[in-house]
């Protein structure tokens, strides 16, 4: 069966989720963004690489690290950059989707970046655009968040080369989380052995063992001797209904504390995709502490973005 996010020549033409792209474009990824890493280190922080390209963001949905890093890694590829403000688009006024992105192609955009609260939306829009259009999925629903998964496994390979020896814990709300599914398969495919994660109940999608995680319900009992932990937000605004008793009887039981960081190896590395609510998923003390790569995580996401858009201005149709 083909795959809708490789060209016939098996290089990358669409980025929508993680699953289903093979370890070598992953790799090939990482390795490209390791060069782009260092041009945000320069003085002059561009490369011609996109020149005369338009990079189009639609931002369906809100979002800080996002939409602004998709913004710089354009512009530090040279790219001409639209981001279209869907609350004063003509979106109100009933035009479709599919009808904004056929003008914005009208107008010769190349580059998509689309997030959207239903999950599928990015690939509608890949299933419908012309041959030589790309587009980029900057999250959609609770199904995928690729560049952010991206960016989190480039980060652990930073400051954890051996990717074959290492234990990962993802923490918290697992169920509503698009950056949890994309870490998952990321970690995997890159042959992490093994991928812990850790919640309540209520906050585990239903046979969530199949995607090759171990699951733990104690947060003490899976934090031993990890070497990264990730935490993640209660995304209230996927939520129907409460699934928890209070957020202080979340923090207690699942909250990120100094004494429970303690149970990880003392070197293990603090992640968090953004954006945090402290005292809820994570203790200042450890956001801001120095075993914390949270910041280092949205600076990685400039080199990663320029890695994939480049990657997706080389391929065919
Ligand atoms: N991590 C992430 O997607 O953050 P934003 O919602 O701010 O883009």
């Amino acid at each position: 069966m083909n795959n809708p996010q490789l060209d016939k020549n098996g290089r990358l033409k669409h980025l929508l989720s993680i699953e289903g792209l093979p370890k070598d474009i992953l790799t090939q990824i990482l390795d490209t963004a390791e060069s782009f890493a260092g041009v945000s280190e320069r003085e002059v922080k561009k490369v011609p690489l996109l020149r005369g390209r338009t990079v189009c963001n639609l931002f369906f949905e809100n979002s800080t690290r996002t939409r602004t890093t998709f913004e710089i890694a354009a512009k530090r590829l040279s790219a001409d950059v639209v981001s279209l403000h869907i609350g004063t688009s003509s979106q109100s006024k009933g035009e479709t989707m599919l009808d904004t992105v056929n003008n914005l192609v009208a107008m010769h955009a190349d580059i998509f970046v689309v997030r959207h609260a239903q999950s599928g939306a990015a690939h509608f829009i890949a299933r419908h655009v012309a041959p030589h259009v790309h587009v980029i999925n900057a999250g959609d629903g609770r199904h995928s968040h690729p560049t952010q998964g991206l960016l989190d496994v480039f980060t652990i390979r930073r400051y954890k080369p051996d990717m074959h020896n290492l234990r990962v814990a993802i923490v918290g709300d697992i169920l509503h989380s698009r950056v949890a599914r994309s870490e998952i398969h990321a970690l995997t495919t890159l042959g992490v052995p093994e991928v812990r994660v850790i919640a309540p109940k209520t906050l585990l999608p239903e046979y969530v063992e199949r995607l090759g995680v171990h699951v733990y319900h104690d947060m003490r009992q899976g934090l031993k001797d990890v070497d990264v932990v990730m935490m993640l937000r209660l995304q209230n605004e996927r939520m129907n209904g409460a699934l928890l008793p209070s957020a202080q009887e979340y923090f207690k039981c699942y909250g990120l504390t100094p004494d429970k960081l303690a149970l990880a190896r003392p070197d293990a590395i603090v992640m968090h995709p953004g954006p945090m609510n402290r005292g809820i998923e994570i203790d200042s003390a450890v956001a801001d502490g120095t075993q914390s790569v949270i910041l280092p995580q949205v600076t990685y996401g400039i080199a990663v973005r320029m890695a994939v858009m480049s990657m997706l201005a080389g391929s065919g149709e």
